[in-house]
């Protein structure tokens, strides 16, 4: 075994120009961790956060959070067999060969999921999980906005939708991404550049508004999700792809008619006993039963980990997208 590894690192916040592939020493485990080889890493738009330092991290640092592979080596105090096959998700500087981690982070796979399917959906479908069932729960029947139809988390959050019996609008930046939505099991999906996009959005919900509008594109379009939901209805607010919303005024937030805005987050979710290894497997079933289809529509090598942030970065990627060591 060779006693270095390959890693993205980055020494300053900016742009992809600053993510560099690093020979590191061979990382060793301490008690209680685990060396993971990586067979196939997730791409998650929170790692542009990271790079750009809009979620800062120590640096120099790693990049990437997620990650399927063998275990290789464990530290004392840990009794899985080498060759276990585990993936893991929110492990910062995952665009690695390999990786340390506390053994209580990993995820069992079985082996009907593959690294690749594992890393790609993992953390984008426990997200889409906490969204329905915890955040706002849904129940079935519910007409929903769920903006970002197209990307990673939104067609896994289409197929969701879809199995438990819930309407959902998606809005997608080219008819291309909308078709796939729907062939995903949007309801329907509307442009987001639509001419009188809050009017033609609020013919498709209920009387009244959503109940929840699901906005991971943040700062363009808060104001739409104001008009377009319904009186105590729910603002979930779960990522920034566009930027962060700068502000939100209460007094907006009574004006739209008493809204519920909230800012959730995965970390959140995952510190809460048990929570890990129980979305975890509710994921990895529906991966199992097909009701999730694992869209890897782009696929790139660990040299390439500039270009796959250039790419998110230009809305050019649909689906998931993974990077094989
Ligand atoms: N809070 C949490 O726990 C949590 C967990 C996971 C992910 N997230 C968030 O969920 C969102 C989706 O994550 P993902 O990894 O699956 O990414 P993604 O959806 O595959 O990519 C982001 C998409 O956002 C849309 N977008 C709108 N305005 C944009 C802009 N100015 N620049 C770039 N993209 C823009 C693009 O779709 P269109 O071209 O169709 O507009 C783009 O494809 C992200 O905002 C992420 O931060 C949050």
């Amino acid at each position: 075994m060779k006693n270095s590894i390959k890693a993205i690192e980055i020494k300053a916040f900016g742009g992809p120009e600053n993510m560099q592939l690093v020979d590191k020493p061979l990382p060793v485990p301490g008690p209680g961790e685990v060396r993971v080889r990586l067979r196939a890493i997730g791409v998650n738009l929170i790692d542009t956060y990271h790079r750009t330092g809009l979620y800062p991290i120590p640096l120099p640092s790693g990049l990437g959070v997620e990650g399927a592979g063998e275990v290789e080596a464990v530290g004392d105090g840990i009794d899985l067999p080498v060759g276990a096959r585990v993936a893991m998700t929110m492990a910062l500087g995952a665009y690695a060969e390999a990786i340390i981690l506390p053994a209580a982070a990993l995820i069992t796979l079985p082996d009907a999921v593959s690294f690749e399917q594992a890393a790609a959906i993992l953390l984008k479908g426990m997200t889409v999980d906490y969204l329905f069932h915890d955040t706002f729960p849904l129940t079935g029947g519910e007409t929903v906005l769920f903006h970002a139809a197209a990307g990673g988390v939104g067609l896994i959050a289409c197929q969701w939708a879809r199995h438990i019996g819930v309407n959902l609008v998606g809005t997608a930046s080219t008819d291309e991404k909308c078709a796939l939505a729907e062939t995903h099991g949007a309801q329907i999906c509307v442009l987001s550049g639509a001419q009188n996009l809050p009017e033609k959005l609020k013919a498709l919900a209920p009387e009244g508004g959503f109940p929840v509008v699901y906005d991971s594109v943040g700062k363009d379009t808060y104001r739409l999700g104001l008009e377009v939901l319904a009186p105590l209805g729910t603002f979930a607010s779960f990522g920034n792809a566009s930027g962060a919303i700068e502000a939100v005024a209460p007094q907006d937030l009574a004006a739209h008619g008493s809204l519920n805005f909230t800012r959730p987050t995965l970390a959140t979710y995952m510190a809460k006993p048990g929570w890990l290894q129980q979305s975890s497997a509710k994921v990895l079933q529906l991966v199992e039963d097909g009701v999730l289809s694992v869209e890897i529509n782009q696929r790139y090598r660990l040299a390439e980990a500039q270009r796959v942030h250039e790419d998110l970065e230009a809305r050019a990627t649909t689906g998931c997208s993974i990077i094989t060591p």
